[in-house]
């Protein structure tokens, strides 16, 4: 396993690989919903790059990119159980050097739910992955079903800028209550950790409602609300049926629609996600 820290090594080794090269962008602090990206990118390429980087440019204002947690020894363990490759650990005057200009706007996809509550967040993200898949010329990139609007974002921008890269999207890895894994559940105190389930119950109530033939949107969006509004630690950000790729809020679903939430439990603002077929 090699950890790289610069741009110039990180070329250098790409020139020297032969066979299809996996990529888990991350910003660290890896969980098991990191480390399924990971065995997934593992049995389907020849070497596999991980990347581990804050990216600040993705953190909005009012939220704390200094303050996101980090443990890099562990990280480095883990990865190095997974017989990953290659690490990518760059610094922010690697990703960002003086005079950095550029940025990647998605249009669209990016406008609605997560892209609402957090303006610049998608540029952010659409910035800091076009910059590392230049760097990492991947065949295949792994990301979490978990962030779903994330996932469609980079999916829109691979195909808008013809970056000849397979997107593939790995299912939530769910604690055994359901609760999604998330880097943001250590912020939970036990009483907010028993309320966070409220997320997965809300879902599964989504799914129940459209096996049973609920095609009726607004009823569904309804339903999870109050569900959640019965839980006194829980403040919704929103709840969403929308089409899958668009992420439209359907009032009829005729679709492929995705049921997803936000929601702050405490001071953790908690997002997760269920596709209806
Ligand atoms: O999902 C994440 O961890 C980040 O948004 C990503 C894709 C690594 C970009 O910084």
């Amino acid at each position: 396993m090699q950890v790289i820290g610069t741009i110039a090594e990180l070329r250098a080794l790409r020139q020297q690989l032969s066979g299809a090269v996996g990529f888990v962008p991350t910003m660290g602090y890896l969980h098991q919903g990191h480390l399924a990206l990971v065995r997934r990118a593992r049995t389907e390429n020849s070497t596999v790059v991980v990347s581990i980087y804050v990216n600040p440019t993705q953190f909005g204002p009012r939220e704390d990119s200094a303050g996101y947690p980090r443990e890099l020894n562990r990280d480095l363990d883990l990865l190095h159980s997974e017989k990953v490759d290659v690490i990518f650990v760059p610094s922010d005057a690697e990703m960002y050097p003086p005079g950095f200009s550029t940025w990647v706007d998605v249009e669209n996809v990016t406008e609605r739910l997560e892209g609402a509550s957090r303006p610049g967040h998608f540029r952010g993200v659409a910035t800091i992955v076009t910059k590392l898949f230049n760097v990492v010329r991947p065949s295949r990139a792994y990301f979490g079903q978990k962030d779903a609007q994330q996932t469609a974002v980079i999916r829109r921008m691979v195909a808008d800028l013809d970056m000849g890269i397979e997107i593939v999207a790995v299912p939530t890895v769910r604690e055994s209550d359901g609760l999604a894994m998330s880097s943001r559940n250590v912020h939970l105190s036990p009483e907010e950790r028993r309320a966070a389930t409220v997320l997965f119950e809300a879902l599964t109530l989504t799914r129940e409602l459209s096996r049973g033939g609920e095609k009726d949107a607004e009823e569904i969006r309804q339903q999870m609300t109050s569900l959640i509004q019965k839980e006194p630690l829980a403040r919704i950000d929103y709840v969403s049926i929308a089409d899958a790729s668009t992420l439209e809020e359907l009032s009829f679903i005729d679709r492929p629609a995705l049921a997803s939430l936000a929601v702050t439990i405490g001071k953790t603002r908690l997002m997760d996600n269920m596709p209806l077929e």
